[in-house]
């Protein structure tokens, strides 16, 4: 790859949740590095989680979309872009079951304008050069409770619209990988939390309902099983992969952390009710069992042994510190809470449940 010096890095999605991270995380760690964040801001993107790093001299912000070909190719040639972290996407899996053919446009087509831009550009000069796809644990399917982890030879079985388009987009990363040789890596990673995260997501979702003293919606019986990874820890992954991956190659990013849903939501109630002065037990009445999500997958996991035994990568935060600390972070932000609940997402949730 280029020299530590040369590395100029388009990450797109860098204004969304874990994207925000990302940006932030190379932004500090590597102030020689000239770090440009690609992104359309849709209702998931939001500068104001930037804000902290808004005017460092490394960084800039260029909005636009991935679909567009024209924008990519000239971005790439005037930066001269000499590595790509590619986040953007449409994430939420109960959107996808309500508009499957946004998630083809912006994961498939998306993706697909962004390898060929760097194709063309890069123009078979490989070296100093890489294309990182940020992909998810969700293409493998769903596991049953006895099964072992995900390894990275598990065969794709998707089930949702939102995992069908990520595991297309992997595709053709290893197409465009086998048949044109751009240099790519891809990590899948588990379910992230932390600060920035939409409250559209479960985690997020509970807390600013229990502020408010809403029903907490527990999708079926509450016994699918996630693993949960704190966001940064997630970006610290991405930043051994991007720089020390092997070419060609994929990493399972997670954090050996299975919770039931309804055990997270109870879990989150005891330190929200704490958080807030409540007694204990005082918000269990808002625990609200409603229908299941279609195809809901029951259980992910992963295993992540090729990214410790290759590069050393362990998760650095211990799970109830993290939500402790991620609960505090939303109780504090209750302006940025209140900016990206508005309207749009209010008449979003109004029509989901009305669907159901
Ligand atoms: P997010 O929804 O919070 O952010 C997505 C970002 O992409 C937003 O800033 C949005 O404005 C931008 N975007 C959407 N369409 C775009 C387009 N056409 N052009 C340019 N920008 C566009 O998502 P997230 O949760 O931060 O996830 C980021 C990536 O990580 C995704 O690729 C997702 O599949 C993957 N991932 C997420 C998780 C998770 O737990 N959230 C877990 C594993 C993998
Ligand atoms: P989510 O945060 O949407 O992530 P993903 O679907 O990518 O795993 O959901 C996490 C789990 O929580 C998933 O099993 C669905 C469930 N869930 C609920 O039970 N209620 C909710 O309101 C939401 C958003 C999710």
């Amino acid at each position: 790859m280029a020299s530590d010096r040369q590395r100029c890095i388009l990450v797109t999605g860098g204004a969304g949740f874990i994207g925000s991270h990302v940006v932030r995380h190379f932004v500090r760690k590597y102030p020689y590095y000239h770090i440009i964040n690609f992104d359309k801001l849709t209702y998931a993107g939001n500068l104001e989680n930037l804000t902290d790093i808004r005017n460092a001299p490394n960084y800039s912000f260029v909005h636009g979309d991935i679909c567009d070909l024209g924008t990519l190719r000239a971005l790439l040639r005037e930066q001269k872009v000499n590595g790509i972290i590619h986040l953007a996407a449409e994430s939420h899996v109960d959107r996808s079951i309500r508009d499957p053919f946004l998630f083809a446009r912006t994961n498939v087509i998306g993706t697909l304008t962004l390898l060929q831009a760097a194709r063309e550009y890069w123009d078979k000069q490989w070296e100093g050069k890489r294309f990182h796809h940020v992909s998810t644990d969700e293409v493998y399917g769903a596991l049953e409770l006895g099964d072992a982890p995900f390894n990275e030879s598990t065969p794709y079985s998707p089930h949702s619209p939102y995992s069908a388009s990520k595991a297309s987009s992997d595709h053709f990363v290893r197409a465009y990988h086998d048949t044109y040789g751009l240099p790519v890596v891809l990590t899948h990673s588990s379910n992230n939390y932390g600060p920035f995260q939409s409250p559209e997501k479960l985690i997020p979702l509970c807390i600013h309902n229990i502020c408010e003293n809403k029903p907490l919606p527990i999708y079926g019986n509450g016994e699918n099983i996630r693993d949960w990874l704190h966001v940064q820890d997630h970006a610290q992954a991405i930043d051994e992969v991007f720089h020390r991956g092997r070419n060609g190659e994929s990493y399972n990013i997670g954090g050996g952390n299975e919770w039931e849903n309804i055990d997270i939501v109870k879990l989150l109630i005891r330190l929200v009710d704490e958080q807030l002065g409540h007694p204990a037990g005082h918000s269990d009445k808002l625990i609200t069992y409603v229908a299941d999500r279609a195809g809901h997958d029951l259980r992910y996991a992963t295993d992540t042994g090729k990214l410790r035994r290759e590069l050393g990568w362990v998760p650095q935060h211990p799970f109830e510190s993290g939500l402790r600390e991620t609960v505090q972070w939303y109780l504090e932000h209750a302006e940025w809470v209140k900016n990206v609940t508005g309207c749009a997402y209010e008449r979003y949730y109004a029509e989901m449940y009305n669907d159901k």
